[in-house]
């Protein structure tokens, strides 16, 4: 049965959702995923919230973006909810990005007398875990089989569950220097052809957990060193500060703390020592 177009209030076809998502709407949702991610969507990101969470309204059979934001305020829905925010955080990384942190990191390491065992290094926000195996190829090179780790952290579920598989496309390779590759990487065969698996040493070494950055974190350090990489940009200014403190109160004094190349915290009273631009030192 199709209802005639004149039909007033009638939703969207069943089978489709809807594209359209009053300002009401928009702020409620923004309200929430501010309220439990520190993410702050601009204006602009109306579309991007329309076109990301569409799929759980289709697939929840919702006709509008206020239903969808009455669920999510169910207690009992609160696989929903972290399904929602899986979707509203932006995961964009790689391996080796932005190199010249790796660098420092190796410089770093070869600078301490002695090294500090167990060395242990956090990637906070390490979405799908590029960055956390990244580091692990650098301290397998410069610490070999010495008594070192790395953990990751993120507050989405979804992105975990591919950072603890470590199987990646192979296009996701390029970044990865040939010699590291060689050591480090597996290539898929079978169902898993056209992608790579990070080897069981260096997997073995680089655990996961759901850590929600602007909530009081567990107990996770002390670390010698913490990536806090691009996301920071999606804070406010207090927002921001809180969770540099946070972070840097899990990280050893003397350990070192680095930012993303467009996170600057000029402006934030942070208490730690900037020894180059995105690069600092926890007192
Ligand atoms: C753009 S990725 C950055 C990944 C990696 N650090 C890098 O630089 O390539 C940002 C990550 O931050 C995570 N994130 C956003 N808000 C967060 C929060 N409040 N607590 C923990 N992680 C959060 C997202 O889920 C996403 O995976």
């Amino acid at each position: 049965m199709t209802l005639p177009p004149s039909a007033g209030g009638a939703g969207p076809p069943l089978g489709t959702a809807p594209t359209a998502i009053t300002d009401g709407e928009f702020n409620h949702i923004r309200e929430l995923v501010k309220s439990i991610t520190g993410i702050n969507l601009s204006d602009q990101k109306k579309a991007l919230v329309v076109g990301r969470l569409s799929t759980r309204l289709r697939h929840r059979k919702l006709g509008s973006f206020g239903e969808y934001y009455k669920l999510l305020q169910d207690a009992r829905e609160g696989d929903e909810l972290q399904m929602a925010i899986d979707l509203m955080t932006t995961n964009e990384t790689s391996f080796f990005r932005e190199p010249e942190h790796f660098n420092i990191l190796g410089e770093h390491i070869r600078g301490l007398r002695p090294v500090p065992f167990p060395f242990r290094v956090w990637s906070a926000a390490s979405s799908s875990g590029e960055e956390a195996y990244t580091l692990a190829m650098v301290l397998s090179e410069v610490l070999g089989s010495a008594d070192w780790s790395v953990h990751g952290t993120d507050i989405s579920t979804r992105v975990l569950e591919r950072a603890r598989r470590g199987l990646y496309p192979i296009e996701r390779s390029a970044g990865i220097p040939q010699d590291l590759l060689r050591t480090h990487c597996l290539k898929g065969q079978g169902k898993h052809e056209g992608m790579f698996l990070i080897s069981r040493k260096l997997r073995q070494r680089v655990t996961f957990s759901q850590a929600n950055l602007i909530q009081p974190l567990p107990r996770l350090g002390p670390f010698d060193v913490a990536f806090l990489r691009n996301v920071l940009i999606y804070f406010e200014p207090p927002q921001k500060k809180l969770v540099v403190e946070a972070v840097a109160g899990q990280v050893k004094p003397g350990g070192l703390l680095i930012v993303g190349h467009s996170e600057s915290l000029t402006g934030l009273s942070h208490g730690l020592t900037p020894l180059r631009p995105t690069v600092y030192r926890v007192p």
